[in-house]
């Protein structure tokens, strides 16, 4: 039996800001339980709800020495499902309504959460075979192992996997004021750790990981040009010999239109025409015009450039007036973006309904009653809203780029197939003629639409192939 601990910043169900939560929530369910002891190390936010925190229970704590001073490091414990949720508590680092505050704050806190996992392990005298960190709020786990506990016995064989789920984000900053990184060698700080004159977390996982993974295959290609790399396509091209694709999945029964009890009328592929009943619930809870004519456009996402926002913006006034389609947004991010649909709602009352917020409910909903699912997105690391919309017969329109490609086959009118509709270049007007292609099926061909629809359900983008990938990874590593 290999011992794998994964190390993220966010886990469903207990906190969750975007996909990262979805992957770290679900993946270790469905490893082989026979082969792999999978346990799972969150930080302690004060913003967890409480009935979250109810599930848990105080294990034990530890004191650390850190560049600070000594840090208090709380070690609670909760089972969800047969998996073991530890968490790292410290409410000075922990506080706050949301995980993530200003960046300055969270590479200290980060840092910090990186060095408590570690030290965590050896108090729990619990040695992980295989330490998968998540993103750069992990990444500096395989540094500090390296370099802190390098000579130690106790970690001698554990070995490190580092996780990209978004190049964007790195964790970056002036490199003499991270204090708790200040203790590091020298030429770790400014060499390895060092990009641009600025400390880099992401950079530093990468090169000091025994593998690198990242969310699909085309944006492993993506990461190593300058278009998708971020900056760090020279690293990434570097280390290609230990990078790999590996698709995320959705959790199956967290997303299962047949028994999902937020939906007005459970559906699956034998009684699809129920899938009627959802929208116009939706239409009716949303203010929407009740016209089962109209093609009913979903969006669920963060409000940000990255997925493709400023081109949503651009054509929406045009879309509206010209076509029948009414919108369902709900999202939360960039005030610019909140804003722009807080107008088009009051200008467009009836068509189209802006929910500025996170709602698990009204995203199943959205899901479970659109006919289609936009996702334009500027870049997409892998993307689960358009696998979760897929589930839920609701056909994605996106912009061919990382997971969205690898996902999302072209619908194709001669051989009658595919799964949704796609454009390639970060276009608006070349996404509104995919959208106005779509509506096109969507209102004169519903025979064909509704094929459609039946292959987005059939579709399996379930989590079991992908837990065999990283199975077969963790065996490599470890055997
Ligand atoms: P990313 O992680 O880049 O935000 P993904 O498509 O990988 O994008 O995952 C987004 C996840 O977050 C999906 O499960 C989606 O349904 C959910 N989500 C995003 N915004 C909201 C929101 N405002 N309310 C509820 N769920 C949301
Ligand atoms: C990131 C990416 C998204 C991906 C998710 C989970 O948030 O933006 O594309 O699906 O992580 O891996």
């Amino acid at each position: 039996m290999k011992k794998i601990l994964l190390a993220a910043s966010e886990g469903n169900p207990f906190i969750k800001t975007g996909g990262l939560a979805d992957v770290v929530g679900a993946l270790p369910k469905y490893l082989n339980s026979k082969k792999f002891d999978v346990c799972v190390m969150l930080p302690k936010y004060l913003c967890i709800s409480s009935s979250d925190r109810k599930k848990m229970s105080h294990v034990t704590e530890l004191y650390a020495d850190m560049p600070r001073g000594r840090e208090y490091i709380g070690i609670d414990k909760a089972k969800l499902e047969g998996i073991t949720y530890y968490f790292i508590d410290n409410e000075h680092y922990f506080a706050g309504d949301v995980p993530y505050n200003q960046i300055f704050e969270d590479v200290n806190k980060f840092a910090f959460y990186s060095r408590a996992v570690l030290a965590s392990l050896k108090e729990l005298n619990y040695c992980p075979d295989i330490i998968h960190c998540h993103d750069w709020q992990a990444a500096l786990i395989p540094v500090f192992l390296k370099e802190f506990y390098g000579k130690d016995p106790f970690f001698e064989n554990t070995k490190t996997v580092m996780t990209i789920h978004n190049q964007k984000f790195q964790g970056r900053w002036r490199i003499d004021d991270i204090e708790n990184c200040r203790d590091l060698p020298a030429d770790c700080r400014y060499k390895a750790m060092e990009a641009y004159k600025e400390t880099n977390f992401l950079k530093a996982g990468i090169l000091y990981a025994d593998r690198v993974t990242t969310v699909s295959e085309t944006y492993a290609e993506e990461i190593k040009f300058p278009e998708g790399g971020e900056g760090l396509e020279g690293v990434m091209r570097e280390v290609s010999g230990k990078l790999s694709g590996i698709v995320n999945g959705i959790d199956y029964e967290e997303y299962n239109p047949m028994t999902d009890s937020m939906l007005a009328e459970p559906f699956g592929l034998r009684n699809i025409t129920k899938k009627k009943k959802n929208k116009e619930m939706l239409q009716k809870e949303l203010g929407l015009k009740q016209d089962s004519k109209a093609m009913l456009l979903g969006i669920v996402s963060r409000l940000t450039e990255q997925k493709g926002f400023d081109l949503v913006n651009y054509i929406m006034e045009e879309m509206l007036c010209t076509l029948n389609v009414q919108v369902a947004v709900l999202g939360t991010g960039e005030d610019r973006f909140q804003n722009s649909f807080r107008y088009f709602q009051d200008k467009y009352q009836g068509q189209l309904s802006a929910t500025i917020g996170y709602s698990e409910e009204l995203a199943h909903k959205i899901y479970g009653g659109a006919d289609a699912f936009l996702m334009p997105s500027q870049f997409e690391p892998c993307g689960l809203s358009q696998l979760i919309s897929m589930r839920y017969g609701t056909v994605p329109i996106v912009r061919e780029t990382g997971g969205l490609k690898d996902t999302v086959e072209a619908y194709n009118e001669i051989w009658q197939t595919g799964t949704g509709f796609s454009f390639a270049n970060y276009d608006a007007k070349e996404m509104l003629k995919i959208i106005g292609y779509a509506y096109d099926v969507f209102q004169n061909h519903p025979k064909e639409w509704r094929l459609m629809m039946k292959r987005c359900m059939k579709e399996d983008h379930s989590w079991q192939n992908s837990a065999k990938k990283y199975e077969n990874l963790y065996q490599e590593l470890v055997g």
